[in-house]
């Protein structure tokens, strides 16, 4: 091969994010239930070098499950920690505690907006606790079905996203993920099919936003993924979306037929748009 085209694929290889995957196993799953999924998981999941799987089980599971993983093909993400990293709140766990077992955390979930009545501002401290801890935050965000009809879908991406990154720098928001989950796809709170064609012109927004504050390299290295009802039927819909880093998936997640055929369709899509990029 000559050398420029060599350097060429190179150079489009580095380029390339890798696709992020995350199962949000939500409050499921005891811990034995945990390893059978992990175990059955191992088994049907390859090691991709274009494909980050991350798995987020509840608190009590995260520490047997570290343990356990194949760590060349899984991460681990806490789903919530408390934005403290010490003191007297019964019942919590800190991020400071979570720092050496997971690489992310989930924080902004609709389901702590919602049912934990977590604001902007918890949102907010919670980040920043995160991110001092050394783990990456994936910040959800995403409008209700009221909030959508009333056209101001992006005035609450905008208070949601603006104010949860607030504390950090460009450095800390290029590393960080940003899920657009509209809480009318949940499949908790409707499970309505959302259109790829909708979902992007809101990542397009989630960029243009952190662009226009942060500059362009930071909005173009920040990773912005979708979340809702997505299966291994439709995930490559959203994968396919341009701008678009991977999938937040919830109730597919339990399912290891579903959840690795999520992680084919990211396996194709990433060779599909390799070609093309390469000219093949
Ligand atoms: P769902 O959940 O895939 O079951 O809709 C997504 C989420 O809550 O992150």
């Amino acid at each position: 091969m000559a050398k420029s085209s060599t350097i060429s694929i190179v150079t489009v290889m580095l380029k390339m994010k890798r696709t992020l995957i995350i199962g949000n196993w939500k409050m499921n799953l005891n811990t034995s239930q945990a390893s059978i999924l992990v175990h059955r998981l191992e088994e049907r999941i390859k090691n991709h070098t274009n494909i980050e799987v991350v798995l987020a089980p509840s608190m009590l599971v995260l520490q047997p499950l570290s343990t356990q993983i194949d760590r060349r093909k899984f991460r681990l993400a806490a789903q919530n920690a408390h934005q403290k990293d010490e003191g007297a709140y019964t019942g919590e766990v800190s991020f400071a505690m979570l720092q050496d077992i997971v690489h992310y955390a989930i924080i902004g979930h609709s389901e702590r907006r919602i049912y934990f009545h977590e604001n902007l501002d918890t949102i907010r401290d919670k980040v920043a606790a995160a991110v001092r801890n050394g783990i990456t935050p994936i910040l959800c965000v995403g409008e209700s079905q009221t909030e959508r009809n009333a056209g101001e879908t992006k005035r609450v991406i905008h208070d949601q996203l603006v104010t949860a990154i607030s504390n950090l720098t460009s450095a800390e928001i290029e590393n960080m993920v940003i899920a657009y989950e509209p809480v009318w796809a949940i499949s908790t709170f409707g499970g309505i099919l959302a259109k790829p064609d909708d979902i992007k012109k809101v990542m397009d927004y989630i960029r243009h936003q952190v662009s226009e504050l942060y500059g362009k390299k930071t909005s173009e290295t920040v990773r912005v993924i979708y979340g809702g009802s997505v299966d291994d039927h439709i995930a490559g819909g959203y994968l396919d979306i341009d701008g678009c880093d991977g999938v937040l998936v919830g109730g597919a997640s339990l399912n290891y037929h579903k959840f690795s055929g999520i992680v084919d369709a990211a396996n194709r899509i990433h060779n599909k748009n390799g070609d093309e990029q390469n000219g093949r």
